[in-house]
């Protein structure tokens, strides 16, 4: 079946170029082109698109009003923001009501690798095997409070770093988590932070955020009786590739919303670990006896052992959760990003080595060097060449989080 993919913009011309450019991809997509909000809601009222690429900037109904719209009323649908603005507040409400952003101009090519990316992975995040998995499990952390209603605030018209910090402020408990966290070694700021007003206005909202949901999901788990250790060393891992991804992606020149996500997507990368040792420990168990007698790859144990890996049932509930789709597509490839079609933004390049540097430099070890690496992708994404200094500065970054956080 033909996927439906529907463009929305006020400007005649750029419906008119997007038309021109796509017209390559007719034969698989059904495609609709909307001059506005109402026109667009209007024909998903007939019937929903599997996709919605919208401009932000409209004089009607703006951008993030529609995707919210389209949010809330077809959940289903994927949501692209396009836009030429780059101010702060149309990117605010963009990163919440959308699953990915994209620049204008964008290239033909760009746009069709992003939109076949969006349907490859919920494709996998649909799959079978992966299903059947998450109906077994009975504890999936929710989302708290705190984050809900900052995303909320996040969504209003007259969003601002001060409210945002507010209401983190109003959480007391929640308030000084993140701020030792941030005030810690694993930050490596070289000032104090006091209050998350400032955390926002200096690490950014995106980043504040994930801190809150993070914090909660491992708090979430310090009470269940797992082995001693498991949950800690999977938290500093975590922090350890945050930080080696979002090093990693400003080697690669990234844009600033790129090296944002690769921290995320560090940070989040082996939430499907959490989540596997939570409601299944003693299959997990199991497959990690596997990993470790059989000297196979830990992923290939979980697949042995529940039909699905820790990358991709992660993947799905960062799906779920709302993150973006290149924080989403780097947790659920992170182990074999060679799985990953199309072209890639490096992110997924960044998680995929900081966690498998960390796995054998850090106190994880699998004692095989290189052997977790995807030799074959990094190839042909064109990382081979700078691999070394990859590795090396990873390494650096796991020797200095252990050492002050041990
Ligand atoms: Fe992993
Ligand atoms: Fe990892």
């Amino acid at each position: 079946m033909k996927k439906r993919v529907l463009f929305v913009d006020d400007e005649a011309s750029v419906l008119d170029g997007l038309q021109r450019l796509l017209r390559q991809k007719r034969n698989e997509w059904e495609m609709a082109f909307a001059p506005g909000g109402r026109e667009a809601l209007g024909l998903m009222k007939e019937k929903p698109f599997d996709v919605i690429v919208s401009d932000m900037r409209m004089p009607e109904m703006s951008g993030a009003e529609l995707l919210t719209t389209v949010m809330n009323e077809y959940p289903k649908t994927v949501r692209f923001a396009l836009s030429g603005q780059t101010d702060r507040e149309m990117f605010f409400q963009s990163l919440s009501s959308s699953h990915q952003f994209l620049s204008k101009p964008c290239e033909a090519e760009c746009l069709i690798n992003t939109i076949e990316r969006a349907f490859s992975l919920r494709e996998l995040l649909l799959s079978a095997n992966l299903t059947r998995l998450v109906t077994q499990l009975r504890v999936i952390p929710s989302l708290p409070k705190l984050y809900v209603d900052v995303v909320s605030e996040l969504r209003s018209p007259n969003a601002s770093v001060q409210r945002v910090g507010e209401i983190i402020a109003q959480d007391m408990a929640m308030s000084v988590k993140v701020l030792q966290l941030i005030n810690s070694a694993f930050f490596g700021l070289h000032y104090h932070v006091s209050s998350p007003t400032q955390a926002a206005s200096l690490l950014g909202l995106d980043i504040l955020k994930s801190l809150v949901l993070v914090v909660h999901v491992f708090g979430s788990a310090k009470n269940v009786h797992l082995p001693a250790g498991l949950v800690e060393h999977l938290w500093a891992h975590s922090l350890v590739v945050g930080r080696g991804a979002q090093a990693l992606a400003r080697k690669m020149d990234l844009d600033k919303r790129s090296v944002d996500d690769a921290f995320i997507a560090g940070l989040f990368h082996d939430l499907g670990r959490l989540l596997l040792i939570l409601n299944l420990p003693e299959q997990y168990a199991q497959a990690i006896k596997g990993f470790q007698e059989k000297y196979v790859l830990l992923t290939d144990a979980e697949t042995a052992v529940f039909g699905a890996t820790h990358a991709e049932i992660g993947g799905y509930l960062l799906g779920l959760w709302g993150f973006s789709d290149p924080v989403v597509e780097a947790a659920a490839f992170h182990h074999r990003p060679s799985e990953c079609i199309g072209n890639h933004t490096g992110i997924l390049a960044a998680v995929h080595v900081a966690s498998a540097s960390d796995n054998i430099w850090g106190e994880l070890s699998a004692t095989r060097p290189y052997a977790e690496l995807d030799k074959k992708y990094l190839e042909k994404a064109g990382f081979a060449a700078p691999l070394d200094d990859w590795m090396t500065l990873c390494r650096q970054v796991s020797a200095q989080g252990y050492k002050k956080n041990g």
